[in-house]
């Protein structure tokens, strides 16, 4: 299969409720072949996006070009309707036809598409199978769990081979072991048809794991899109910093300090050795756990705490450790036996350590006033 050649350009949209802003002007090119998750907190406008994509809902502002065509442009007054868009989407509500069996569901869905006849068993036999649903075509929607009938949702969808996927929360019935062998079918399936995918999540870790690239949402508004490892390692705004990472990145508000001719931030009562120094008195720091070391001696440039509690997760451990009232979380792989209230020394790299003007809360970054 040869990849899409649907890009999606998405100019100045706006879509309000009333009086609720549900998606905020919002820029984005989606390029062809990408899977490109639409990720944020509940409520943040990432199911309006996607059905303003999809010609579901009118929007208010803007304009969306799917391929070569304008299919919305609020100030020409055009609107196609969803059948002309040459999307297909699976909603966070999947919707079976109660009526028909799982095979008639999905071969009712390429009779639509006008998808041959004869081609038709052959085609639902494979998206079955590439689902793990093999065994089940003859069940009724009232006869499967619900997530065997939000994979065949997710199969009526994929067998028509849409040239855009638009998919909201496809996994989200899924247990949790079944949610990662799915996350892994799709991605291969996506692999395989290239279709230009637009995946709604609130989960981080769908979105990291799936993407090509994140455009992490909030009010409405795209906060920052980026490939999982750039959202990851350098959030340009603290709203991404904190709502990307488990468990949460860790924050510190400091001042930075040039004493002994060398440059540090002031924590509370005590320092930690800086890459650099911003200009201004009062910054965020933010540190992800594992950018956190604890020992179990002093040594130069380490500050002192105290556990607090030690949470085990198979392989790695996230220690919480105290100092007056600053309290760190740290990642460690290392087996340490460490008791309740055990006094340890932490170290933190500098060059991990990103910095966030306060009143703004954007990234800043060295030789920037920020
Ligand atoms: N038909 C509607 N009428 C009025 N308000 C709506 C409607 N649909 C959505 N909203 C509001 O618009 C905002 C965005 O909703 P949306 O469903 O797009 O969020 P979401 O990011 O998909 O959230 P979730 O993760 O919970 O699915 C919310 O404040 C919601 O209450
Ligand atoms: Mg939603």
């Amino acid at each position: 299969m040869g990849v899409s050649n649907i890009s999606i350009k998405i100019k100045g949209l706006t879509k309000r409720f009333g009086k609720v802003t549900a998606v905020d002007r919002v820029d984005l090119v989606i390029q062809k072949g990408e899977f490109l998750v639409l990720l944020g907190p509940s409520g943040c406008g990432k199911t309006t996006l996607l059905r303003c994509l999809a010609g579901l809902e009118e929007p208010n502002e803007g304009k969306i070009v799917i391929g070569e065509n304008t299919v919305f442009f609020a100030r020409r007054g055009i609107s196609v309707p969803p059948g002309q868009r040459q999307v297909g989407m699976v909603f966070q509500s999947y919707a079976l036809w109660p009526h028909m069996t799982a095979y008639e569901n999905i071969a009712f869905g390429l009779k639509l598409k006008k998808t041959p006849r004869e081609k038709i068993p052959l085609r639902v036999a494979q998206v079955l199978r590439d689902l793990g649903m093999k065994g089940l075509e003859d069940r009724y929607p009232f006869e499967l769990s619900g997530g065997q009938q939000q994979r065949i949702a997710l199969a009526r969808l994929l067998a028509t081979k849409p040239p855009v996927f638009l998919m909201d929360e496809p996994l989200s019935n899924l247990d949790a072991r079944l949610r990662l062998d799915m996350r892994s079918e799709l991605k291969r399936l996506h692999h395989d048809s290239g279709a230009t995918t637009v995946y709604v999540t609130h989960d981080q870790t769908e979105a990291l794991t799936m993407a090509t690239r994140v455009a992490v949402m909030n009010e409405g508004r795209i906060q920052q899109v980026g490939a999982p490892d750039e959202i990851y390692q350098k959030p340009v705004k603290l709203f991404v910093a904190e709502f990307i990472g488990m468990p949460r990145i860790n924050l510190l508000s400091a001042h930075p300090v040039s004493t002994d001719q060398r440059l540090w931030f002031q924590v509370g009562d005590f320092r930690l050795p800086a890459a650099w120094l911003p200009s201004q008195e009062e910054v965020f720091l933010a540190i992800r756990p594992e950018d956190i070391s604890i020992l179990l001696h002093p040594e130069p440039d380490t500050v002192e705490f105290k556990v607090y509690g030690v949470l085990p997760a198979g392989p790695e451990v996230f220690v919480h450790v105290v100092r007056g009232d600053v309290r760190l979380v740290v990642r460690e792989t290392r087996q340490l036996e460490l008791a309740m209230d055990q006094r340890i020394w932490v170290t933190i790299d500098p060059s991990a350590i990103n910095l966030y003007n306060k009143a703004s809360g954007q990234l800043m970054s060295n030789g920037e006033a920020g």
